[in-house]
């Protein structure tokens, strides 16, 4: 006779799923246990905490066990749940894609403000689709072009382009050589890591996120020097830095009218530059 498995309360299957984050690699392990718990009902977090008393069935107490267990290890809650919210949308995101930033906003923010209209702008290393999407989503006047290396999320852009409803022209190469004009405006949030930088943060989420989309080079700086090579003509770029970035990217390009903006921490995130 096979052994039937009596339900347990949510309330003891998020304690024990909390007890368990807490020894694991996550600094929210309370958070990511209601989370995690909440995503596998389908509930809204509120909601969960209103039924604690409420049976799990062992269906979905299995369910919850294997995503605590990956949780665990320290891969994101984004990887985990498949989506990550950037200005207001929720994007799908996998291992194949960074997981979009909040500093990145600010990037499209300018965007937003700066480009005329009817503008083609480009995004370069378009990862998720984050930036390109939810740039015709404010601005349908735009012709978007996005571009990347990795066909592997050019497909997952793709799917955030569907589920959004826009359509940008996705492009399969590097930088800028794909595009079949010149853009009036490039915006790109391209891989900006030093090696030193890559290694002092190994062991944390970035661990599970593609390399590619994270190594600048020795010093951070290599995509940024390939991408200068091929600029001229255009007049506007929007590009994201790392925060000790905000001097060293500019020398690359010593021609160009440079402005920093900051990021709601204070930090300069995002380089605007017209073209020499
Ligand atoms: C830091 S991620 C940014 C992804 C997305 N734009 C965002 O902001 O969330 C950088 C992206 O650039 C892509 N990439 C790296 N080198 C590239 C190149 N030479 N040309 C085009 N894309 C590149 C990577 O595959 C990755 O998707």
């Amino acid at each position: 006779v096979t052994p039937v498995l009596a339900p347990i309360a949510i309330r003891d299957a998020f304690a024990q799923g909390w007890e368990r984050l807490s020894a694991g690699r996550t600094d929210t392990p309370r958070l990511d246990a209601e989370v995690l718990l909440a995503f596998v009902l389908g509930w809204p977090r509120a909601r969960l905490l209103a039924h604690l008393d409420d049976p799990l069935t062992p269906e979905n107490a299995a369910r919850f066990e294997v995503l605590v267990a990956r949780r665990a290890t320290g891969e994101p809650v984004a990887y985990i749940r498949n989506v990550k919210e950037f200005m207001g949308l929720d994007l799908y995101v996998d291992p194949r894609v960074l997981i979009p930033r909040p500093e990145t906003e600010l990037l499209v923010e300018r965007a937003i403000g700066i480009a005329p209209p009817g503008a083609t702008v480009a995004d370069i290393g378009t990862g998720s689709g984050a930036i390109a999407v939810s740039l015709l989503k404010a601005r349908a006047d735009l012709r978007v072009y996005a571009t990347d290396t990795s066909a592997e999320a050019l497909d997952v852009a793709r799917r955030n382009a569907a589920r959004h409803g826009v359509a940008p022209a996705f492009l399969h190469g590097s930088l800028l050589e794909p595009l079949p004009v010149t853009p009036d405006v490039v915006v790109a949030n391209l891989p900006y890591l030093s090696h030193d930088e890559l290694a002092s943060l190994a062991g944390t989420s970035i661990d599970f996120e593609p390399r590619a989309a994270l190594d600048g080079g020795p010093d951070g700086l290599d995509v940024f020097r390939s991408l200068f090579t091929q600029l001229p003509g255009t007049s506007t770029v929007l590009l994201e830095i790392g925060a000790g970035q905000y001097q060293t990217v500019p020398a690359l390009a010593p021609d160009w009218t440079w402005t920093v903006h900051r990021d709601l921490a204070g930090l300069p995130r995002v380089l605007e530059g017209y073209g020499a």
